[in-house]
């Protein structure tokens, strides 16, 4: 027997659970570090202008797609492309959204799956004592597995926190759209929003932490990432990196969005809720993200070496000085612990957002139900994150986030808004987005989804053809011995994407022939 179509149990727990699909390590980790290392204030310049001529345009454009989609039946990009386009090769072109949003939740829930082992490691003390940078660094390359002469003699305490993990993700995904993720949603938001709130407070208040560094505060923290160095917006890298952050954090370009709207009703509002989502998600960055890991870096460590902390990227942040400063700081172990935890419930409600792009194709398109699609989706993903784990130290999960979640976002977004401004046509595609609105869309924004937002794509991938892709490509920069396990992951997406496009091809086949029955009886 057919399951009947799951639908969201309320509008607030709808937002809820869009907000935290966007909101996750991107916001607390990722943009700080960005915006450190790219021109402090001068990369909100960037940052706001793709917030308003991408962001949000992409935001109602993916809505607008997905509860189009979940009219007739669909829930994941092939299906939804399929109806914009009347053409055979329309539904290849959602494999997007299948492989991009299943390969970042393969690599995301692991890093996901550190934050919980570092919570508890707060708590037990595990790190205390490890007072610079150099030993906490051996702390986590202990941990990850690549030093096993330090803290960790192997990789299976990591290994573990993956499985706990991982089971966390898919006993939410297995209780279903309301009474998982929609609930999970509803715990998990108020949450971070207080543990986050509990955090500023504390970097607000903590002056100058060393009296022997009189000069290392956490003002000059907040004035160091703010302060624009306006020289930067000269640099194209910077524009590049600010308009990366807009699609990572946003969730949009992934698939996910789409798969939530799906299951709106027909006249429900998207208009007024993308917009609150989207603006949900900036302010907890903006405000949040960006007034806890970088200001108390500089109030301990000073400017220059918080620099060089932001430039070592993501994880030095927040695996790195991070543990340093709660082992210097009084009642470090709880700070260190809601830091960690409030990590991981930003993780978790993105992760299981990024796993219901492919539940929805295989219960859509094959009839799966619910409970067996859960499974085989855990059963790929577990699968796939095995290199992840064990080839960390080669660049594997490296080249995954390059592909999937950098590139392929931007690809994936200019398909899409090809598809519904233009083949689908823009006034088809206006008139989706206002249907049952709460809020009036200016007119402005009709002109901008038609023209400025794909032509802004379009020079964006222009940039990166002639700048970096044969370099990339050709891995005229990859360390040698990294070679081998840079076309591994090569190879696994030009598996993933194999897999599923005769995966669509065949449900397409049954849907033909299941019309052609029902049209003879
Ligand atoms: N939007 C999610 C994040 O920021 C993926 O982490």
């Amino acid at each position: 027997m057919q399951e009947e179509r799951e639908q969201w149990g309320s509008r607030f727990g709808l937002i809820l659970a869009v907000a935290g699909n966007a909101i996750g390590l991107g916001n607390f980790l990722r943009f700080p570090g960005q915006a450190a290392s790219n021109g402090g204030g001068a990369f909100m310049i960037p940052y706001f202008i793709a917030f308003l001529l991408l962001g949000i345009p992409l935001m109602w454009v993916e809505w607008g797609i997905g509860r189009h989609g979940g009219k007739f039946g669909h829930s994941s990009t092939p299906g939804m492309f399929d109806l914009l386009w009347k053409n055979r090769f329309a539904k290849y072109l959602g494999v997007m959204g299948l492989v991009i949003s299943i390969v970042i939740m393969i690599y995301y829930t692991y890093i996901e799956s550190w934050t919980l082992g570092y919570s508890v490691f707060s708590m037990l003390g595990s790190y205390s004592g490890m007072a610079d940078l150099g030993s906490m660094d051996g702390f986590l390359k202990s941990y990850q597995g690549l030093n096993p002469d330090g803290y960790f003699s192997s990789i299976w305490t990591a290994y573990a926190f993956m499985i706990v993990t991982f089971i966390i993700n898919f006993t939410v995904l297995w209780k279903g759209l309301s009474g998982g993720i929609e609930k999970l949603a509803k715990y998990a938001m108020p949450l971070l929003f207080i543990f986050a709130v509990i955090l500023v407070i504390r970097v607000f208040t903590l002056g100058t932490p060393d009296p022997a560094f009189p000069d290392q505060n956490v003002w000059k923290g907040f004035s160091y990432i703010w302060n624009p160095d306006l020289s930067k917006l000269g640099d194209i890298d910077v524009w590049l990196a600010a308009t990366g952050q807009i699609f990572f954090t946003l969730s949009v370009g992934m698939g996910t969005i789409h798969a939530y709207a799906s299951y709106l009703r027909p006249k429900d509002d998207i208009a007024l809720s993308g917009l609150t989502t989207a603006s949900t998600n900036g302010f907890v960055e903006i405000v949040l993200g960006g007034s806890i890991a970088i200001p108390v870096a500089v109030a301990y460590f000073g400017v220059a070496m918080t620099q060089d902390i932001a430039a070592g990227g993501t994880f030095n942040i927040g695996f790195v000085s991070m543990p340093v400063i709660f082992d210097k700081m009084p009642a470090g172990g709880v700070f260190g612990s809601l830091w960690f935890l409030l990590l991981f419930i930003a993780g978790i409600t993105s992760s299981v957002a990024m796993a219901q792009p492919v539940i929805a194709f295989l219960k859509d398109e094959f009839r799966m139900p619910h409970k067996r699609a859960v499974l085989t989706v855990a059963a790929l993903v577990f699968i796939c994150v095995q290199p992840v784990v064990f080839f960390l130290g080669d660049g594997f999960l490296d080249e995954m986030d390059y592909w999937a979640g950098d590139f392929g976002l931007v690809v994936f977004a200019t398909v899409e808004i090809f598809l519904f401004a233009w083949i689908f046509k823009i006034d088809n595609a206006w008139n989706e987005i206002n249907e049952g609105a709460d809020i009036k869309i200016p007119m402005m924004f009709k002109y901008i989804i038609k023209y400025v937002t794909p032509v802004y794509l379009v020079v964006l991938l222009l940039i990166w053809f002639f700048q970096k892709a044969l370099d990339k490509l050709l891995l005229t920069d990859a360390a040698p011995e990294q070679v081998p396990y840079i076309w591994g992951v090569r190879a696994l997406f030009a598996g993933l994407v194999t897999l599923f496009c005769i995966l669509i091809s065949k449900a397409w086949k049954r849907r033909k022939l299941a019309a052609a029955k029902a049209a003879k009886e």
